[in-house]
């Protein structure tokens, strides 16, 4: 049912935790199950590089590895190429994922918009259109 790159990251799942020092936080929940996803994030913020991101999954297997995914995908991005992320970007670095499991990969999407919000929102910067999700 899994691809071998979503049981790699299932059992072995990179950038776990928190950062004590993020300046981005990020936290969705996914309705349809309950889970719930924390991405953190240090933000360099002359550059606008990401350069530290880990995350905290409480969800099924595709969610913990879709997160590890997303994590690496946005590490030493800029934010505007992190916003550009998808889900299915991750969904696609994960060799896919059951259609049962996209939603998983959406989760992943929206806790880096999320964790995006809230570093905007620390600045006290208007939160650009479209970025926070719900
Ligand atoms: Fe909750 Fe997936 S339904 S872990
Ligand atoms: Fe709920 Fe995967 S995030 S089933």
């Amino acid at each position: 049912m899994y691809s071998e790159k979503v049981m790699d990251h299932f059992s072995n799942p990179r950038n776990v935790g928190e950062i004590a020092d993020a300046n981005a936080i990020g936290e969705v929940g996914n309705p349809q199950c309950g889970d719930i996803m924390k991405i953190y994030m240090k933000i360099n913020d002359e550059t606008g590089v990401i350069e530290q991101v880990s995350f905290k999954t409480f969800g099924c297997g595709a969610a913990i590895a879709t997160s590890s995914m997303a994590t690496e995908l946005v590490k030493g991005k800029t934010i505007e190429e992190a916003l550009a992320l998808t889900n299915k970007a991750v969904a696609e670095a994960l060799d896919g994922l059951p259609p049962v499991k996209m939603h998983c990969s959406v989760l992943a999407e929206e806790a880096v918009r999320s964790a995006i919000a809230d570093y905007y929102e620390r600045r006290g910067e208007e939160v650009p259109q479209g970025l926070k999700c719900s």
